[in-house]
């Protein structure tokens, strides 16, 4: 268990300063930016001390005075409208000020959805009308001087509805099937020679359905707001992935300007994908605290985040692999259908993974979108690569164990090592095989025998050894971060930058102040990070896409540059901006960034509140991140409970920029991987409509028991081309392949081929 002795020796070894948690490089020392700066202490995290103390405050921790709490009143029909109302009882209870139903046309419209140009979650707005377009829909709102009293209020409003038939699986009558490549012309199938032909040709042929449940987002902060008009002005406290999109949301909403808008989101904790858009509960709360004349809170309950965030839509994905009788890969059809709503289009991009994972020369995508009456679904961590890897590579393996191969030694006779197969570009870094090779050796993977069933422990457990790799594009935003240096005396500098990011606990923060503290020789202590905020800030563009760190950190980098230009510094290795900066006025500048190959009127879009990222391709080249995972699975012999005791994960992203942190972000997303695979499934009724398993008892998470030695590698290459500090992605690839590894660790440990998620006992009796 290399990775806990070190995380501990890490911790004995920390020491103090005011606070901030540093250390030397227990994990990698090479993970440092700027070589001849080495011996600088880097911080493990900055923000862990004031997040224990419980300092860090998060939306929902907002107390301003004369408070006013919130509840939403959701529908309790899977479609149909309201007809009437009856809010009596909940007007009569102690300490009601509003009960919120229809809002009046020209009191708020719907804000378009953030992948049709727009901003919001989703392109419907509810209370807007009588409609109720799914299940668990916001249908009214409570507002009172206590949180119980709303509570209590909002449960006593009924409402008398006239239903509509509804459809809420893939093969329900109603449910609308659309071809992608049709509707939504941005988004056209990857196709590359005569996949057909070729797959039809092959000597070995695979051809494989495999189904994946719709999911939910559970950070542990929940979706929350608490707003205050000061003024004419709306400031919003909300923990967001993406500030400006939030202001410019609830400013279309309501119909102001969005210069009367600021977003304060200083953390959040987790967010994951469920948090990068304007949430449909702050228009409506932002009239309620208007008419209130008072700061209102709201704290969507766990059970409501159900229907009131994006999730991961259900799917359904064909995959046939043809290959030659050496295991050569020579064709792949990937014919996706997941979910999506009646009021937008979710882009779906499953093929970006499957078209360049391996060297495959011919290959046809296809995307269809199922429209459901549900929300929008949205991006939830890995949203297409975490379900394209289960179907893909556990094809792989089938592959390899068809022809005899070992199945670490199959995918490294088919890496693409350095051109992206569907662009013909040049991958900017590719180190693949290095993660195969390195976990294989970690994970001892010499010692694993072929056969399914071919490994017991001696009280007749099973044990399946299981491996898959994953990709994750390395993708950009554009970033301004504005420097201001000022002088502390002789021996420190205070370096504060603002920039477009929003930490929600991946570590942004510390990767930006190991950045600063390495390039300029301050001190941890005093570097001031401010992100999230729209006040007086360059436009807080949305962090996503695991794009957090390739577009702050280059951003800073430039602003660095340019500092040392200005005060008349080397412009490259170590220098002491402290000495430098003695006696000397305090110094802002800023420097922007974007992505390779965007158009400088993205600058624009950005302001507007709009999405600008980009990747995996770019005008002359593809970036992309990967991972290889090793699963030891343990099964018992009768009740066939399934363990994940052992997992070695090994990730190329790019440049580590913070040790600490990346590695509790793979960590993380192995977790999560486990809990995709073994315990994740939202129920659905086809009776009822909505998501039935709506609460944390009845859709399972993983808990501490259910995760053992989870042993985290990184490559630690710096990406020569992408970016000038060479950081590409990790959020996200590392929960990729996690599904698939498991599945193919069942498999060993059983013979069984499980392919739909979550695996469950029953799968393997
Ligand atoms: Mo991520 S699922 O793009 O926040």
């Amino acid at each position: 268990m290399p990775t806990r002795r070190n995380f501990l020796r890490g911790a004995g070894a920390a020491t103090a300063l005011a606070g901030v948690e540093t250390v030397g490089s227990p994990l990698t020392a090479a993970a440092l930016v700027g070589d001849e700066t080495r011996r600088q202490p880097y911080a493990r995290r900055v923000d862990a001390r004031d997040k224990v103390r419980g300092a860090v405050r998060y939306g929902a921790d907002q107390a301003p005075a004369r408070l006013t709490h919130a509840v939403p009143v959701v529908a309790t029909i899977g479609k149909g409208r309201v007809v009437e109302f009856d809010t009596a009882a909940a007007e009569a209870v102690p300490g009601v000020r509003l009960v919120l139903t229809h809002i009046p046309a020209g009191e708020l419209r719907s804000a378009p959805f953030i992948m049709a140009g727009g901003f919001a979650v989703q392109g419907y707005q509810p209370m807007t009308s009588d409609r109720v377009a799914y299940r668990g829909q916001m249908i009214a709102l409570v507002v009172a001087d206590t949180l119980i009293a709303a509570t209590e209020a909002a449960a006593l409003v009924t409402a008398r509805y006239e239903t509509e038939p509804f459809a809420v699986t893939l093969d329900a009558d109603g449910a609308e099937t659309l071809v992608q490549a049709t509707v939504n012309p941005r988004f056209p199938d990857t196709v590359m020679g005569d996949a057909d032909a070729a797959y039809a040709a092959s000597p070995v042929k695979l051809d494989a359905t495999y189904d994946g449940p719709p999911q939910h987002t559970m950070p542990i902060e929940l979706l929350a707001s608490t707003v205050e008009w000061q003024g004419e002005n709306l400031i919003v406290h909300e923990s967001t992935q993406n500030a400006n999109a939030v202001r410019h949301g609830v400013a279309y909403s309501l119909g102001i300007s969005a210069d009367r808008v600021e977003v304060v989101s200083p953390s959040a904790g987790g967010a994951f994908g469920q948090k990068n858009s304007f949430q449909l509960h702050l228009g409506p709360l932002a009239l309620a605290a208007r008419r209130v004349g008072r700061p209102v809170k709201l704290v969507i309950p766990r059970t409501q985040t159900f229907h009131a965030g994006s999730f991961r839509p259900a799917s359904r994905q064909r995959i046939r692999l043809g290959a030659d009788r050496t295991g050569r890969m020579l064709a792949a059809i990937h014919e996706i259908d997941a979910q999506t709503s009646r009021f937008d289009l979710f882009p779906m991009q499953y093929t970006e993974l499957t078209g360049r994972m391996y060297d495959i020369p011919d290959f046809r995508g296809r995307h269809q979108l199922v429209r459901t009456d549900a929300q929008t679904p949205g991006y939830m961590r890995a949203p297409f690569e975490h379900i394209a890897a289960f179907a893909l590579e556990s094809s792989v393996d089938e592959l390899a164990h068809q022809l005899g191969r070992d199945p670490v030694a199959l995918r490294l006779a088919n890496d693409a090592p350095t051109t992206d197969p569907i662009s013909g570009h040049p991958f900017t870094s590719r180190h693949l095989a290095e993660c195969l090779r390195r976990g294989a050796d970690r994970f001892g993977w010499v010692d694993r025998r072929p056969g399914a069933g071919s490994m017991r422990a001696k009280d007749g457990t099973l044990i399946g050894w299981g491996v898959a790799a994953g990709a994750y594009k390395a993708a950009t935003a554009p970033a301004t971060a504005v420097l201001r240096a000022e002088s502390l005396g002789r021996r420190r500098c205070r370096v504060t930058i603002t920039v477009d990011g929003h930490e929600m606990g991946q570590g942004i923060r510390t990767a930006i102040t190991n950045l600063i503290t390495a390039n300029l020789g301050v001190a941890a202590q005093d570097v001031v990070v401010v992100v999230g905020d729209t006040r007086g800030a360059p436009p807080q563009h949305g962090t996503a896409g695991s794009w957090g760190t390739a577009t702050a950190l280059p951003a800073i980098d430039a602003a660095m540059v340019r500092l040392r230009q200005q005060l008349g510094l080397r412009p490259s290795g170590p220098v002491d901006l402290p000495a430098a900066m003695a006696g000397r006025a305090p110094v802002e500048l800023q420097a922007r960034t974007k992505a390779p190959g965007q158009p400088d009127d993205v600058w624009d879009r950005v302001a507007a509140g709009g999405a600008a990222g980009a990747g995996p391709e770019y005008p002359a080249f593809t970036s992309m991140s990967y991972i290889a995972h090793f699963v030891e699975v343990r099964i018992e012999p009768r009740i066939r409970r399934i363990r994940v005791p052992r997992v070695v994960s090994v990730a190329d992203c790019g440049r580590v920029a913070s040790p600490v942190t990346a590695v509790s972000q793979v960590r993380g997303g192995v977790i999560w991987g486990i809990g995709a695979t073994l315990r994740e499934g939202s129920e659905v009724d086809p009776r009822f409509g909505g998501f039935l398993s709506a609460s944390l008892e009845d859709y399972a998470i993983p808990v501490n028991a259910d995760i053992g030695d989870i042993d985290v590698s990184l490559i630690d290459k710096p990406d020569p081309v992408l970016n000038s500090v060479g950081v590409k992605s990790l959020g996200e690839v590392s929960m990729v392949g996690v599904a698939p590894a498991i599945a193919n660790a069942i498999w060993h440990a059983t013979g069984r081929r499980v392919r739909r998620l979550p695996i469950r006992i029953e799968d393997v009796i």
